[in-house]
């Protein structure tokens, strides 16, 4: 790939000429890969009546791009190394050429099992190679796959499943997390009771598990794979057809399917890694996010497979069998780039230096943070302790809505600072405006953050729902793509994100609404109404506060706690676990029925002091019983 930048005068040719002449310089990238056919306009777009089109009128396939195109060079290359949840367990190594087969063949699966091109298809499965095949399988043949965390209920299951009326689900008998074992079939089955969509199921084994398997629906993996060829031609597909739908929470409703689409997608990844990672050819990289959330999506399989690189894919944690782990297996795969989110940082900072002090990290050359705001106290234990001082940590920031990585420092080529992502990538655009959406010049200014340039790896619409997209997104600020987090703009014209500014909690790296949250905790019967709010966390980076009003006050607090806790898990996922419940008898309102969350929020926080005016509520006297209630 002839797109790497390697200095700060390539970064700042780049991004000039992104600037003055966008259309030219995405051209010129967009040439390095394989199109069927041309694309006739190189963009066209309107933020106010949101229409983006990238490459339109070019054909392609992306697995064309991410497999038939190294296989031709260099198809003994590793390009997944799969390192097991159980150390001890065999690690799987999948050359560019196996990848290649195994993907066609299980693309015949799909066929042979009714899907087809414009399909959905819903993936619920743990981090083992069958969900990378399964992934690029979809995109073989044109289907749309819908790929939902592993962690998520029956609930949240079927509701995503029905959004976009899945035709087939894929996933695993159960799933080793740690010393759990995770029964995926189960969960399974519990969301399809209400699926009416769904025509098959595909489960491939991993545990060995007992399930049930419905004569008719459920079909096993291994036994469907004998009865295809590996022969399975890439579907022409258009540049704007819909490449995946990822499910976000946002600051109201249920979460929403953020679509991507094929051409402007793969470019956008293909460039972004090939320039945030620094890549050479040879070598190993790790990410370790699920394949679940964007960061997989995008920096385990399509961005590093685009520019044939070998990317890992770890299907345990980071504290099994013990909080060295993620250092094992650096030391075993010789690791040159490993990308990890900040919670897992500090969370393994506070096991002490004994679990990495005897592990050679020495094969390592850059360090990556993403998914919330890096503090400097464990921007500097990454930085001295994991890369020894010697190599640069790239803080990237971004999001599911952006497909790929906005603003970051290229290792090696942009100073670094704590707690910064310093500078936008070349194409991206950013402005700060006031709330009023006026835009803020300067520098040493605070923020909202939003961009005001497309670029290809761009949300397109949100599945099903094209307005909600333009107003979730593009109606806070005219002519704008707002990205709901805050953010400041130093001296030296480095941004640094603070945060978000929406009704989204960031906990643990993971994006949850508060009124998901709200609604689940409504469910609990006994419940008159909640307000959840985030407040710091030492780990976590937020935790979940959730304010809880009960019918009666007679009620045994603990079991009720836990019961509420449990209706979570049900409706959402453990991660949506409140990690502070304080009932109360009532919540601050505005005259007009509005809970005033900035209170809630200040109390949680203990920001006792700048809790503002509070006479103007419809319920003044209930401040005082939520500060007696704090613990
Ligand atoms: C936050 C994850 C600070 C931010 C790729 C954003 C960050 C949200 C960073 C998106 C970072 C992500 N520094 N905050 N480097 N990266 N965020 O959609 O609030 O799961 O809006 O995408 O995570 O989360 P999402």
């Amino acid at each position: 790939m002839n797109f790497q930048m390697k200095t700060w005068e390539d970064y700042q040719d780049a991004y000039q000429k992104s600037i003055e002449d966008p259309e030219n310089f995405w051209a010129e990238i967009a040439q390095e890969f394989k199109w069927i056919k041309p694309w006739k306009k190189l963009l066209e777009w309107d933020f106010n009546d949101l229409q983006v089109s990238w490459f339109k009128g070019g054909k392609l396939n992306i697995t064309e791009n991410c497999l038939d195109r190294h296989v031709e060079h260099k198809p003994e290359q590793p390009a997944i190394i799969w390192e097991p949840n159980d150390p001890n367990e065999d690690v799987q190594v999948l050359t560019y050429k196996v990848l290649h087969d195994r993907v066609c063949r299980f693309a015949n699966v799909l066929k042979m099992n009714g899907v087809e091109k414009g399909d959905r298809v819903c993936i619920y499965m743990p981090m083992i190679p069958e969900l990378a095949i399964a992934v690029l399988a979809c995109a073989r043949i044109g289907a749309i796959h819908s790929v939902v965390f592993g962690g998520f209920s029956a609930q949240s299951i079927s509701d995503r499943i029905n959004d976009s009326a899945c035709k087939v689900v894929i996933t695993t008998d159960g799933a080793h997390r740690g010393a759990k074992l995770i029964p995926m079939k189960d969960t399974v089955d519990d969301a399809l009771m209400n699926c009416p969509s769904v025509k098959k199921v595909i489960v491939s084994t991993r545990t060995r598990t007992p399930i049930s398997m419905i004569k008719g629906r459920d079909v096993w993996w291994e036994e469907e794979i004998k009865k295809v060829t590996n022969e399975c031609p890439p579907e022409v597909m258009d540049a704007e057809d819909p490449l995946f739908i990822l499910y976000t929470s946002g600051s109201t409703g249920k979460p929403k399917g953020v679509v991507h689409t094929i051409g402007g997608y793969m470019v956008y990844t293909a460039y972004t890694f090939l320039n945030v990672f620094q890549y050479h050819p040879g070598d190993i990289y790790f990410c370790t996010a699920d394949i679940g959330w964007i960061t997989g999506h995008s920096y385990i399989i399509y961005g590093p497979l685009a520019c044939g690189a070998t990317t890992m894919m770890f299907e345990g944690i980071p504290t099994y069998p013990d909080a060295g782990r993620f250092w094992d297996i650096i030391e075993k795969h010789r690791v040159n780039t490993f990308y990890t989110a900040p919670t897992a940082i500090r969370s393994l900072m506070g096991f002490g230096d004994e679990y990495y002090k005897d592990k050679d990290l020495s094969s390592l050359r850059i360090l990556g943070s993403v998914g919330e705001p890096i503090n400097e106290e464990a921007w500097h234990w990454y930085h001295q302790e994991i890369g020894k001082g010697n190599c640069p940590i790239t803080d990237t920031w971004w999001q599911t809505e952006t497909g790929g990585i906005m603003i970051a420092p290229l290792p090696n080529i942009t100073k670094t600072k704590p707690s910064f992502a310093t500078l936008p990538l070349p194409g991206i655009q950013p402005i700060l405006v006031d709330d009023q959406g006026n835009e803020i010049d300067g520098n040493g200014v605070n923020g909202n953050l939003c961009i005001k340039f497309p670029w290809p790896g761009m949300i397109r619409t949100t599945w099903g729902d094209h307005e909600r997209c333009k107003k979730t997104y593009f109606s806070a600020y005219k002519g704008l793509y707002f990205t709901g987090d805050g953010c400041q703009r130093d001296e030296d014209g480095f941004y640094r994100i603070t945060g978000r500014v929406d009704d989204v909690i960031n906990v643990s790296g993971h994006r949850i609404g508060t009124a998901e949250v709200e609604n689940a905790i409504n469910m609990h019967t006994g419940v008159v109404e909640s307000a959840v709010v985030g407040y710091p966390h030492d780990i976590k980076g937020q935790g979940i506060y959730a304010y809880v009003i009960l019918e009666k006050s007679d009620h045994d607090a603990e079991l009720t706690k836990r019961d509420i806790l449990m209706t979570v898990s049900r409706i959402i996922g453990p991660i949506a676990k409140p990690d502070e419940i304080q009932f109360v008898s009532g919540l601050p309102k505005t005259r007009s029925g509005k809970i005033m969350r900035r209170i809630l929020r200040k109390v949680a926080c203990n920001e006792l002091d700048t809790l503002g005016d509070t006479s103007t509520l419809l319920n003044p006297e209930i401040v005082d019983e939520l500060i007696a209630g704090k613990k």
